[in-house]
């Protein structure tokens, strides 16, 4: 099965610090460590962990940094062929505080913003022989609306992670295949100030909402909710763990697991991904993920 990414690089500065500061405030860190990250290359460098024959659509610049993305891509066997070097633009790069078991991240969008209709236009020939395309919201809305056209005219199915949040063209909403936003992120995307249990059954089979701590649900075609709990974690760092969430909720339903046990074994990839510093470091293989669940179980 192959899954193509479309989506934002960014070498991610982050810094540990006692807590996440106020307003105003200096404070004094403990660390800076340069990590690979992005939504985009988080989630194809997850599949490529899981075994998942995973390609990953954007661009950077003729830098340093946008090398060494690449690099770490190919590194989890991830086809990076088609991510495009500019020579004009600088690679994307996060501002990233980690303090109090959470962080806060500002991203600076560099190349990311010139994934254009245009740049999917010149791969769309490798993109639409794709069997699931996942995105994010760190790149161009209007390249999003573009790839999901693109995939509608196909057939190929859509996953939007949409994060970060903004309103979305109600047609573009039509056309996704699973959508997963965190609960404000729904509410936001729905305008929909109610129960949750009501947006999941108006939007069942599609719409998985994840609840942080506790853990991810969603409503299958018949209309049963579904709630899946959180998996245990030793959380070092957090970032990441919704990419991780998201690819291996793709992997799992493009081979054909149940709804149930696609959001356990996403729920259950995610955390492992927070153990370890960084985005990626801690993204599990389909090996590790089997051995939580197990360990889960018994
Ligand atoms: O989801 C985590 C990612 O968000 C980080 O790697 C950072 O680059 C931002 O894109």
């Amino acid at each position: 099965m192959k899954i193509a990414v479309v989506g934002s690089l960014n070498m991610d500065m982050t810094v540990t610090s006692p807590r996440i500061p106020h307003k105003g405030e200096t404070i004094l860190g403990d660390s800076l460590s340069f990590f690979p990250g992005g939504k985009g290359a988080n989630q194809a460098y997850a599949l490529g962990r899981l075994g998942a024959q995973a390609a990953m659509y954007g661009c950077v610049g003729q830098d340093d940094f946008g090398r060494q993305l690449i690099d770490n891509l190919d590194q989890a066997g991830v086809d990076a062929s088609q991510v495009k070097r500019l020579p004009d633009v600088k690679t994307g790069v996060a501002l990233i505080t980690v303090a109090e078991k959470d962080n806060t991240i500002v991203v600076v969008p560099g190349a990311n913003a010139r994934v254009s209709p245009a740049y999917i236009d010149s791969v769309a020939d490798r993109l639409m022989q794709s069997d699931l395309v996942m995105m994010q919201l760190e790149i161009p809305l209007d390249t999003v609306v573009h790839v999901a056209e693109l995939c509608a005219v196909a057939g190929i199915p859509v996953l939007l992670n949409p994060a970060p949040a903004q309103l979305l063209p109600p047609r573009l909403l039509g056309q996704i295949t699973w959508l997963t936003p965190n609960e404000h992120e729904a509410a936001l995307l729905f305008r929909h100030q109610g129960l949750l249990d009501d947006l999941l059954l108006a939007q069942r089979g599609k719409l998985v909402v994840t609840l942080g701590k506790n853990g991810s649900a969603m409503a299958d075609d018949s209309g049963r909710i579904i709630r899946t709990p959180a998996s245990p974690a030793q959380v070092v760092d957090t970032t990441g763990a919704g990419d991780t969430f998201n690819a291996a909720l793709a992997f799992a339903l493009i081979r054909g697991d149940d709804p149930d046990q696609a959001l356990r074994f996403a729920n259950a990839a995610a955390a492992l991904s927070t153990e370890k510093m960084g985005a990626q470091a801690g993204m599990p293989t389909l090996d590790e993920v089997r051995q939580r669940l197990d360990g889960q179980a018994s």
